[in-house]
């Protein structure tokens, strides 16, 4: 049994309860006429005010728990704090799947110690499931489907029998490196998978769904719970080589997987 820092358990608990209370709002809230509220860095990046409402709830609720603490929220939230932790919030990650009422998104948040992610919960109502990571504590789900458990990421698997997923984020300009770069990918692999959620696709590769998950052009709020919960389930997480994972380059898998696709990747200029 691992031993956890009380500061952790109960960020974590705080992590957990926010998710959870926000994919409700969420799931019981979505109005059927819902629209896009706005648009932020192009036509395609799109905010709707379920967004915008999930993070109020979430930033309200740390707030009221923990007052010291900084925040950095997608939608705007940015308050410095002064107690050396700070939330990193998605308050709805996959809005393009929520506008057109497909099942995949996510509420993801985590808490940062001194920099350090250590504590995260990634909540997935309309799988009935949620994920967490406590630094140290390992990765675990609940679920109506698989039931609670520890999560392992994938066995060893050659590359072209990898199941990768991957994301393209809404920088106009750069969707047609993307393209090509999963076009290059795709003979090499068992398959490609485009879910339309980064924090699930780190999820599901902590959870041994995916052997792999590579994207460009990811923020902080996308990847700051995911990536914990991959790492405490023994999965690979990086950037290019040496590098942690970024808006650069962010890629996750299970251990014999990541090097090969790291290097590929790297190769077709990611
Ligand atoms: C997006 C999703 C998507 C990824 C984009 C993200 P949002 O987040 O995670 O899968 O490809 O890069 O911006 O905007 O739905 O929270
Ligand atoms: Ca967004
Ligand atoms: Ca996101
Ligand atoms: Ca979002």
């Amino acid at each position: 049994d691992v031993t956890t820092d009380p500061l952790h358990a109960d960020l974590l608990e705080i992590a957990r309860e926010a998710a959870h209370r926000a994919g409700t709002l969420l799931r019981d809230g979505r109005p059927a006429d819902l629209t896009v509220a706005a648009t932020k860095s192009s036509p395609i990046d799109v905010v709707t005010e379920m967004d915008i409402a999930a993070e109020k709830l979430i930033t309200e609720l740390i707030a009221a728990r923990r007052p010291e603490d900084g925040i950095l929220g997608e939608e705007g939230s940015a308050t410095e704090g002064t107690s050396g932790v700070r939330w990193v919030v998605d308050p709805l990650d996959g809005t393009v799947n929520y506008l057109y009422g497909l099942p995949t998104w996510a509420v993801s948040i985590a808490a940062e110690q001194d920099g350090e992610r250590v504590a995260a919960a990634v909540a997935v109502p309309m799988r009935g499931e949620a994920f967490h990571a406590v630094l140290g504590g390992g990765a675990w789900a609940t679920g109506a489907w698989e039931g609670e458990r520890r999560l392992a990421c994938r066995a060893a698997a050659p590359l072209d029998q990898a199941l990768v997923s991957t994301g393209f984020n809404y920088v106009a300009d750069v969707r047609a490196e993307q393209a090509e770069i999963a076009r290059r990918l795709i003979p090499l692999v068992r398959d490609i998978r485009r879910g339309g959620s980064a924090a699930i696709d780190l999820c599901d590769v902590a959870a041994g769904r995916l052997d792999g998950y590579y994207e460009r052009g990811l923020h902080p709020w996308d990847l700051a719970a995911g990536d914990l919960i991959a790492r405490e389930a023994g999965a690979e997480t990086g950037g290019r080589p040496g590098e942690r994972p970024s808006g650069t380059l962010t890629i996750a898998a299970t251990p014999s997987v990541f090097e090969p696709l790291q290097h590929l990747l790297t190769d077709f200029g990611a």
